[in-house]
């Protein structure tokens, strides 16, 4: 069975990094939840609730098993997106215990912008560290000391992982550093990389892995020692006095995520989660095999044409490029009326892509499971064309 099938066969549709096409099972499980059991998570006692409790608790451990981490040493909350995620963990970590902020160069605003608010804040300076072709992230002996690092392990543009991610990690803790991996690239398609790696969180949008738009923090339950607390309210006290309160997050572990999920939650969308997660699962050697022959197939394509500059050097389902002497908009736009849908521009990582590398706008193909060799094919036919 085809989950994609309500594509039309001309619609090619290849902006997966930005969100994935939501397979049928995954939009099912969220009508599921809106036709069978809409109710609010972790408060009431009627029997929709206590379904939506039991397929919410069972997301957060499918989270954990998809990263192989402990639920003694980590714990999943649900936040807006990854840009809310970083946003919130940057907010919240004491200050006196932050004396530099690192990221790196090739990072999505949502990091970069983020990394840069709280440098100012703090007044504490900010370093931006290079990123070797291969995606490696490149520090030295002492880059780390007591600072807050925000970095991704998977690039927008064109795909390039942080294959030294362990080391980086184990460094930063070496040097008494705290660690927020960006993951909203990495979870479609290279969870393994964030496999039983010591972070001390992760954050990542499940738009981006074939679920609805929600976001997702996974930290270790130590890091919450280290932080404040910013947004409280619903769901989060076992008791209110007429100035004070006790936070559940602190008294009882099995509540700790609530420490990030203040007021009622995206239900449905943290069910149809779940879903996405086991669906993902799911995915034959056929599938794997058909988006790395769709991958390899277009890279060769544009890597073949003479005017057509690749960034990455490697071949990745997400792929940015120009064509000398023609804009990506116009391009895009073009694409557009063709019915192939991609993006064009700086895709969010303005610093690298324009002010590193001074492209100019760019043209990113993002492919997925759910791209068919048709897709290809028009691709390929309507850019020879154009
Ligand atoms: C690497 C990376 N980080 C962060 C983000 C921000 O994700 P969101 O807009 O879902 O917060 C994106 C979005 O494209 C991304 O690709």
């Amino acid at each position: 069975m085809n989950d994609f099938d309500y594509l039309g066969e001309k619609t090619v549709y290849v902006d997966a990094a930005c969100q994935s096409l939501r397979p049928k099972p995954v939009v099912e499980a969220l009508t599921r939840y809106y036709f069978e059991h809409n109710s609010c998570g972790e408060r009431v006692k009627y029997p929709w609730g206590e379904k939506t409790d039991a397929l919410v608790e069972g997301t957060r451990k499918k989270v954990l098993k998809l990263l192989k981490l402990k639920a003694k040493d980590y714990f999943v909350a649900f936040t807006l997106n990854t840009t809310y995620g970083i946003n919130l963990l940057l907010n919240e970590i004491k200050p006196e215990l932050v004396k530099k902020v690192v990221t790196s160069e090739i990072e999505h605003n949502s990091p970069f912008l983020a990394t840069m608010a709280l440098a100012k804040r703090l007044g504490v300076p900010r370093v931006v560290l290079e990123r070797l072709d291969t995606g490696a992230l490149d520090y030295r002996e002492g880059d780390f000391q007591k600072a807050v690092v925000v970095v991704n392990c998977a690039s927008n543009f064109d795909g390039r992982q942080m294959k030294n991610i362990a080391q980086v990690v184990k460094q930063v803790h070496k040097e008494g550093g705290i660690i927020i991996i960006d993951a909203a690239q990495a979870m479609a398609h290279y969870h393994e990389l964030l496999e039983k790696t010591e972070a001390d969180a992760i954050c990542f949008s499940a738009h981006k892995m074939y679920a609805p738009s929600l976001g997702v923090i996974v930290a270790r339950r130590d890091l919450v020692p280290k932080l404040n607390q910013t947004f409280i309210g619903g769901g989060m006290v076992d008791d209110v006095t007429m100035d004070g309160y006790e936070l559940s997050a602190l008294g009882n572990k099995e509540h700790v995520h609530t420490i990030f999920e203040p007021g009622l939650q995206a239900w449905g969308e943290i069910v149809a989660l779940g879903e996405a997660i086991d669906w993902l699962g799911a995915r034959t050697k056929a599938d794997k095999q058909r988006l790395e022959d769709c991958t390899r197939e277009l890279d060769e394509f544009l890597r073949g044409k003479e005017k057509v500059k690749m960034v990455g050097w490697e071949a990745n389902p997400t792929m940015s490029f120009y064509v000398e002497g023609l804009d990506s908009h116009l391009l895009g736009a073009a694409l557009g009326k063709e019915g192939i849908m991609a993006r064009t521009g700086y895709f969010c990582a303005h610093f690298y892509l324009d002010k590193v590398c001074k492209y100019s706008p760019l043209m990113r193909f993002s492919l997925s499971y759910a791209t068919r060799e048709s897709d290809i094919e028009r691709i390929k036919e309507v850019m020879s064309r154009i």
